[in-house]
């Protein structure tokens, strides 16, 4: 009972509106001024465990600044990259190459420039964060149809990242197929003054690698969006079996606008979040504030996290399992966060403007009082959540056989997921196939993960192998593409294969930026150019660091070796082989 009611606990207090929160450090931290810094990710842990430097970070307020630093810096063969103010992107896109690189934040550069209601186009400045945009589009009466469901993102960020919500509908979820135009600065030749804006239209096929660029093509400096005048939307989340999912599936995000689904393996159970635009005259002003986005007490937090590494310690995969099922149970009955009226959930369907809908994270904006401090939970001043997110988008012709095989290997071992259920489930959303080169190439369902990662990078995980053999039979049996700003290293191998115009990308890259100084180890790892991305040593895979080849990648010493698969035998895990004594006995 102490582990339920530590979670419960963690609810009460979350779901008190009155909990407030400081709002996060910023990632890049300097020693004198803003020279020798360091600079990390929103959870401060890199999928490597390794902090970038750079030699200084420079805050640019307009386009003319970027131009100079960015002339200066291509002048000298500088390395450089953008920053944004939170850095929620899980792999190394951050970090400027080498220990003498620089970073330019767009933290100043939030401005809205302009908000043309006729058109229904607004045009910002690449550092405004997402809860922002949302909101000052709805000040004009518009709003951004699909969005990403963390709004803690900035408009820079989230495209280069191909960041999207949930749709089949349209041009798809992805903030950057409704991207009209955008200004980036790149490097130029000495004659140009060694750098220079690049504005891309619609009509630029050049605009096709810089909506989704990884950030190696320049910095962005302006972005103009495609929006629609407010609509409504009402939400109803229906709970069924999950016997029929891989037949739903398809058909589900085809019917509803805005669907999503939510899937429990060990419950069998399979959450549908009904989603559609409803009559602005329907009445409602329901307000979704996600429960894990809001912010949350340092204890609660460590008690939630104490739990989990407790149940890793002892192996109770059963208390585990009963936890998850009383976490989902809390969730369901409190409608995820959803209410009518922004105070109280009174039934389904809630309904409300679009803006108030999809995307939240009021843990960002609350301020500190009464001296407690709160945060969101993956705050690194609290080191309490460290955990992998992997998230991979598969075919939609494939997903039903997909989901035969995750189902096949639970039924082997019903207890292995309950770590995803702890948090929060297999989510899976819809995207569009993408003109843009980077982006999908298929229309397709993203499956996004979160679970539990070891403070100790050589201890393994509670069904390691189950989790593995998933992360690898979607990146490879399924050819999923890794989602840019999540995953561990594995799913980026020879990933920039499954994109056809790949090699489009790389000769706009060329052509922004022949010298490279935007790219650092980790984007040439990533787009083909370099060796890397796989780091063979003790315990890599129990990392997501390589795919084990020899038992010494897993933990021979706790008894975890390398093994295939057992649904998927070209798979190769890190399997825990407890000894049956049968050789003694003979
Ligand atoms: C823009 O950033 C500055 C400095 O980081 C901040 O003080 C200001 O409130 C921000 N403006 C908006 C609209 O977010
Ligand atoms: C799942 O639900 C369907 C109806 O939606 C029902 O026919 C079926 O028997 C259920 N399966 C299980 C295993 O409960």
């Amino acid at each position: 009972m102490t582990l339920f009611k530590s979670i419960l606990f963690f609810f009460l207090i979350v779901s008190m509106n009155r909990v407030l929160s400081s709002p996060p450090d910023d990632i890049v931290k300097c020693t004198s001024g803003n020279t020798h810094c360091t600079v990390t990710n929103a959870y401060g842990l890199f999928p490597d465990r390794s902090t970038c430097r750079a030699s200084q970070v420079l805050y640019p307020t307009t386009e003319q600044e970027i131009i100079s630093m960015v002339a200066s810096a291509s002048k000298s063969n500088t390395k450089v990259k953008a920053v944004t103010r939170y850095s929620h992107s899980v792999p190394k896109l951050a970090c400027s190459g080498g220990q003498d690189g620089i970073l330019i934040s767009t933290n100043n550069l939030n401005r809205t420039v302009k908000v043309d209601v006729e058109s229904r186009r607004m045009t910002v400045e690449s550092g405004v964060v997402l809860k922002d945009l949302i909101s000052e589009a709805a000040k004009n009466g518009l709003t951004l149809p699909y969005t990403p469901y963390w709004w803690g993102i900035t408009v820079g960020g989230l495209l280069a990242t191909g960041a999207h919500g949930s749709s089949l509908w349209q041009k798809g979820s992805a903030v950057h197929e409704y991207v009209v135009s955008m200004r980036i600065v790149t490097p130029a030749t000495a004659e140009e003054g060694y750098a220079k804006v690049r504005s891309l239209s619609e009509s630029d096929e050049e605009l096709d690698a810089a909506k989704v660029s990884l950030g190696v093509l320049g910095i962005v400096s302006q972005v103009t969006l495609q929006l629609e005048p407010m609509f409504k939307r009402g939400v109803t989340y229906v709970s069924k079996n999950d016997s029929d999912l891989e037949e739903q599936m398809i058909h589900f995000g085809k019917e509803h606008e805005f669907g999503d689904i939510t899937w429990n393996p060990y419950q069998k159970e399979a959450l549908y979040r009904a989603d559609n635009r409803v009559p602005m005259e329907q009445p409602g002003n329901g307000f979704f504030d996600f429960f894990p986005f809001r912010s949350t007490p340092a204890e609660a937090l460590a008690s939630f996290r104490s739990t989990e590494e407790d149940i890793e310690a002892t192996g109770d995969a059963n208390g585990r399992c009963e936890a998850a099922k009383f976490l989902t149970g809390i969730l369901k009955n409190s409608a995820f966060g959803l209410t009518n009226n922004g105070k109280r959930f009174t039934g389904y369907p809630v309904i409300g403007p679009s803006n108030q809908m999809q995307s939240s994270g009021t843990c960002l904006s609350n301020h500190l009082e009464d001296g407690k401090f709160t945060a969101c939970a993956w705050d690194p001043e609290l080191a309490h959540q460290i955990f992998y997110q992997t998230a991979s988008s598969i075919s939609l012709s494939k997903v039903p056989s997909f989901i035969e095989d995750v189902k096949k290997l639970i039924e082997l071992e019903p207890q292995a997921l309950c770590g995803l259920e702890y948090n929060g489930g297999i989510i899976m959303r819809y995207v569009k196939a993408s003109s843009a080169y980077l982006g999908k190439t298929e229309d397709a369902i993203d499956f996004d993960i979160t679970y539990f990662r070891s403070r100790d990078p050589l201890t393994p995980r509670l069904f390691e192998d189950f989790l593995e053999e998933i992360e690898q039979m979607a990146l490879f049996k399924y050819g999923g593409l890794p989602h840019w700003g999540k995953n561990r290293n594995i799913a980026f191998i020879e990933a920039i294969k499954k994109y056809p115009n790949a090699d489009k990308f790389l000769s706009v890259k060329n052509k922004y930026d022949p010298q490279g100084i935007f790219s650092n180890e980790w984007t040439d790892q990533v787009l083909g150019l370099k060796e890397g991305m796989t780091i063979l040593k003790d315990g890599c895979a129990l990392e997501g660091l390589c795919i084990c080849s020899e038992d010494r990648h897993c933990a021979p010493s706790k008894k975890y070796f390398c093994r295939p698969g057992k649904v998927y035998k070209e798979a190769r895990v890190c399997a825990l082989e407890v000894e049956t004594n049968s050789k003694d006995e003979l």
